[in-house]
């Protein structure tokens, strides 16, 4: 996007990667910024968004993309797990819209553009929280959709790419495990 001439403002909790990759694309000619951020902390959305405002004028679109999906069957009682992905999947994307809606009305003008999964439409063993919060992702974007008029609402649901995400869904206990295979329809994880 930077590339196209876009300004862009990149957020994730690793901030060296994040400064990092801003000044790489303003190396190149971008704008961009990079501002540590974890989606878990609604003050880090509202920070992230003021940065593209106050640096940039506006914000025209936010991408809520990060996301976490451990795989473990329910008996495994891996409720820490449990909370994380309920914090960052589903909260962190709460905290976007809240820091980011007051934005777009004030605009008239935005894009929310939320990042779900195959695992929002069906579920396999291992996979049942994860599916959950993806799944209220999706029912959450639908809501906003119907409330929000002319702002833009964008689902993206990804079957299995392989990404950094693998190491975290796949713990090397559980590496070998029959559970962790990918759905053969959806290409889910
Ligand atoms: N890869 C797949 O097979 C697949 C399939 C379906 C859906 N998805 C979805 O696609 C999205 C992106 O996944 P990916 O495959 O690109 O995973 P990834 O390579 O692990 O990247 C996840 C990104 O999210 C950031 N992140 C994680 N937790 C965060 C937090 N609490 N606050 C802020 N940033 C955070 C990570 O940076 P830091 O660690 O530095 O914070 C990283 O930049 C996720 O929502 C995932 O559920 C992926």
């Amino acid at each position: 996007m930077a590339g196209r001439g876009s300004n862009v403002v990149l957020g994730a909790r690793r901030g060296d990667r994040v400064e990092q990759l801003g000044a790489e694309l303003r190396h190149n000619g971008g704008r961009a910024v990079g501002v540590p951020t974890d989606v878990r902390r609604r003050e880090n959305l509202v920070r992230l968004v003021d940065t593209a405002v106050s640096g940039f004028g506006r914000l025209d679109a936010l991408v809520d993309n990060a996301g976490t999906g451990p795989v473990s069957p329910l008996e495994d009682l891996r409720v820490d797990e449990w909370d994380d992905m309920i914090d960052v999947n589903l909260r962190g994307v709460l905290h976007g819209i809240a820091a980011a809606l007051p934005v777009f009305r004030r605009q008239e003008a935005g894009h929310f553009v939320m990042v779900a999964s195959a695992a929002a439409y069906r579920t396999v063993p291992g996979q049942a929280v994860h599916s959950a919060t993806k799944t209220a992702v999706r029912t959450v974007c639908d809501g906003l959709r119907q409330e929000v008029g002319d702002l833009r609402v964008t689902i993206v649901s990804p079957g299995f790419v392989h990404t950094d995400f693998v190491n975290t869904v796949v713990g090397p206990e559980t590496r070998a495990a029959p559970l962790v295979r990918r759905d053969a329809d959806t290409g889910s994880l």
